[in-house]
């Protein structure tokens, strides 16, 4: 399928430029109302995009966060890689910081730490070079899973998805959404879900805008009808991403994954998570262990600055929750499916 498919008909958005001194990061702030870029030219404006969700979804912020890097190293001298690497420490610290659930961040900062102190003195070259090659990877690793979790279709079905999981969560076709996208494109999917996604609206906001620019037309839903929609017998999978998948299985997700999740096995609804190897930490032994980024209980309080709660009340907002494995169907990287995840067959496909 990945040799024949028209990957410009299905996936034309990018959200990340690198223009050869600045990232350019298109704002997802204010889509789909307003197509914007904005330019970072420094580490701390990277930093800065990641906390605010100017880019998001985990390999998206993973990628930034490298060209973060690369800008960063614009103020520093070095003789060698192993110089600009602790002299980029801090950087690499800060960057880190930048928001604590997606393993993609500090799995992307780790690499071009790797790479840049075994550099000598091309050590510019050489982190711009590996800069790349995370996002061309991660592309051409999505495109795969695409391909690989489509096959697990069945032709006609209805899928549900959760979030956005797409080219604007990626270098590009998205992971979810890739393999939305490919299932779409080979008939297996004959209708798309897309949940709202509260507070932040990714799915509303994102997911719905991206799948039209691609002519695929997907059917909107409020979060609250997704068991509803799952009793209908209209969706046969829910298909999400990932923001960390650990040793066990257990997978973190946007808030909102786990019920539904719970959900899809109450009514035999399959649940697929769909992510690259660099989603996967297997230094994390379960869910239990993964920091659940809360954010300002503010961003439940309206949405586009109209309020829509009573003023004056308190709220609580975290944005990711964790699936158990056992909820779990199957898991999707570029390496192959899991069917039926745990910690024996995570550590057969990718301990070391
Ligand atoms: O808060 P966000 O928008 O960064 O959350 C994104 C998600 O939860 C995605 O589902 C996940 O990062 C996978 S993106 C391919």
């Amino acid at each position: 399928m990945t040799d024949t498919f028209d990957f410009d008909r299905y996936d034309r958005i990018r959200p990340i430029r690198w223009t050869g001194d600045a990232l350019e990061l298109l704002d997802q702030r204010k889509l789909p109302f307003q197509v914007e870029y904005v330019t970072c030219r420094t580490s701390q404006a990277v930093y800065e995009a990641i906390h605010a969700l100017t880019v998001r979804g985990a390999p998206a912020i993973g990628i930034a966060a490298a060209w973060g890097l690369v800008l960063a190293a614009a103020d520093i001298e070095a003789a060698d890689g192993g110089e600009a690497a602790r002299k980029l420490d801090p950087a690499i610290d800060h960057l880190n910081l930048a928001r604590p659930t997606a393993v993609n961040l500090a799995w992307a900062l780790a690499r071009m730490r790797r790479k840049l102190v075994d550099a000598g003195t091309d050590w510019r070259e050489v982190m711009t070079r590996e800069a790349d090659l995370i996002a061309r990877e991660d592309l051409a690793a999505n495109r795969h899973m695409g391909a690989l979790g489509a096959a697990l279709i069945a032709p006609g079905s209805g899928v549900l998805t959760h979030c956005n999981t797409g080219s604007l969560a990626t270098a590009g076709f998205g992971t979810a959404l890739g393999v939305i996208r490919a299932g779409v494109a080979q008939g297996r999917i004959a209708q798309v879900f897309a949940g709202e996604t509260r507070p932040w609206l990714q799915g509303a906001r994102l997911t719905v805008w991206e799948l039209q620019q691609d002519g695929i037309m997907p059917t909107l839903i409020a979060d609250a009808a997704a068991a509803h929609l799952m009793k209908s017998g209209k969706v046969q999978w829910v298909v999400v991403g990932a923001d960390r998948i650990c040793a066990n299985g257990d997978s973190a997700n946007k808030i909102g994954t786990y019920q539904l999740a719970i959900a899809a096995r109450h009514h035999g609804v399959k649940f697929m998570v769909a992510a690259p190897s660099s989603t996967v930490d297997m230094g994390t032994l379960s869910g239990d262990a993964i920091h659940i980024e809360e954010r300002d209980p503010q961003e439940l309080f309206g949405i586009g600055g109209v309020a829509t709660a009573a003023a004056g009340i308190q709220a609580w907002n975290p944005v990711f929750d964790v699936t158990p494995h056992g909820l779990i169907d199957a898991i999707v990287t570029e390496r192959g499916v899991i069917e039926r995840p745990d910690a024996v067959a995570m550590q057969a496909a990718f301990g070391s």
